[in-house]
């Protein structure tokens, strides 16, 4: 069986991705320091090995190497927070930066060549067109995206140097849960907005927020890109086998192609839980573009990917089953 060690696979993309990989017939192995990922979810609901520890603790990371005879690294470990990343940008640079150049050290010492990562879209900064491609400039505006493009130019210097293979997947924004129930989004704090709006159909928040409505859009609310997890996990398994078919180093976009608006995403979700929710509207957010949607055109053509989920409804369906589940 083809070993695959995945760091980060406690937490939300990740578990669904550990999930897929036990499904495709891989074995999994993985490292999450659990600063924001969940034993259980691993020990428990995936039934894989978990070894609690860093991405930026070299001695450990040989030890995995040398126990287990790991074919490819997906690596989903990171801080994601961006609004902490600006009031604390150390911590991000530590963690996703040189936690992840670690890794790739580690990686290298021990002739492993295939390397999985998360980026982002928010590396593309302010879309100067949508929907955006992969050649897009990039103008990250925040220390997460920049960490996340640090380690995108990092992967784009190992290639030639140390034939270090990559796929580098930026994705939009991850929504919805396991369709089948057993994982879903679990952030602690939790600043997305699927979630969000959930909370307050559970009645764990009181009101949910619109952030600017004068945006030049259909109903001048921001419009979005969501993705859902089990297609962002899939993408991965394609992406795993690519690299492990030999393919070159690749950057692809992960997005659902159709934007949806904030107020979709509230309608829909009222509609899905059957719940009539308290809106309130803010001024504008800094640093929000009127719309991200991204073109999603490059994976579907060389890897095959096809979402299964591009439905607003379903994706919104599958996470309200998930939260119910959660916080009964
Ligand atoms: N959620 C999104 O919409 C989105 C969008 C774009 C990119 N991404 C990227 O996808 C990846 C996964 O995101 P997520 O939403 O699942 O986040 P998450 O916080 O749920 O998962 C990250 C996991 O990594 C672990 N971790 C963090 N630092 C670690 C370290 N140094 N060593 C070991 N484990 C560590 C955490 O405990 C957690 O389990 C991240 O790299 C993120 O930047 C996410």
């Amino acid at each position: 069986m083809t070993t695959i060690l995945v760091t980060g696979g406690a937490g939300y993309i990740g578990s669904h991705a550990v999930l897929a990989l036990k499904q495709a017939g891989y074995e999994v192995v993985v490292l999450d320091n659990l600063s924001n990922g969940h034993r259980e979810i691993v020990e428990e609901v995936l039934q894989v090995k978990l070894i609690v520890g860093d991405t930026s603790d070299r001695q450990l990371l040989d030890q995995i190497f040398t126990t287990h005879d790991i074919a490819a690294v997906m690596h989903f470990a990171a801080y994601i927070a961006v609004g902490e990343s600006v009031t604390d940008p150390g911590k991000y640079y530590r963690n996703n930066v040189i936690g992840t150049l670690t890794l790739l050290e580690a990686m290298l010492a021990a002739s492993i060549n295939k390397f999985i990562f998360s980026s982002t879209c928010a590396l593309y900064g302010v879309p100067k067109f949508v929907p955006l491609t992969e050649g897009h400039p990039q103008d990250p505006i925040s220390p997460y995206a920049t960490s996340k493009w640090m380690v995108e130019r990092i992967l784009a210097d190992f290639d030639p140097a140390y034939n270090l293979k990559s796929v580098r997947f930026r994705y939009f924004n991850a929504a919805g849960a396991d369709p089948n129930g057993l994982l879903g989004e679990d952030h602690e704090p939790e600043t997305h907005i699927i979630p969000l709006v959930l909370f307050a159909a559970l009645g764990k928040r009181e009101t949910i927020a619109i952030f600017g409505t004068d945006y030049p859009t259909r109903d001048g609310t921001c419009i979005r890109d969501y993705i859902h997890v089990a297609d962002l996990a899939q993408a991965h398994i394609l992406g795993l086998e690519y690299l492990l078919k030999g393919g070159e180093s690749e950057v692809f976009n992960l997005g659902n192609g159709s934007g949806f608006s904030v107020r979709e995403v509230i309608e829909t979700a009222q509609k899905v839980t059957g719940k009539e929710l308290k809106i309130v509207e803010r001024d504008r957010r800094p640093g929000d573009p009127p719309i991200l949607v991204g073109s999603s055109d490059k994976a579907q053509q060389i890897l095959g990917w096809n979402p299964q989920y591009p439905n607003l409804n379903e994706i919104i369906s599958h996470a309200w089953q998930w939260h119910q589940k959660r916080h009964k």
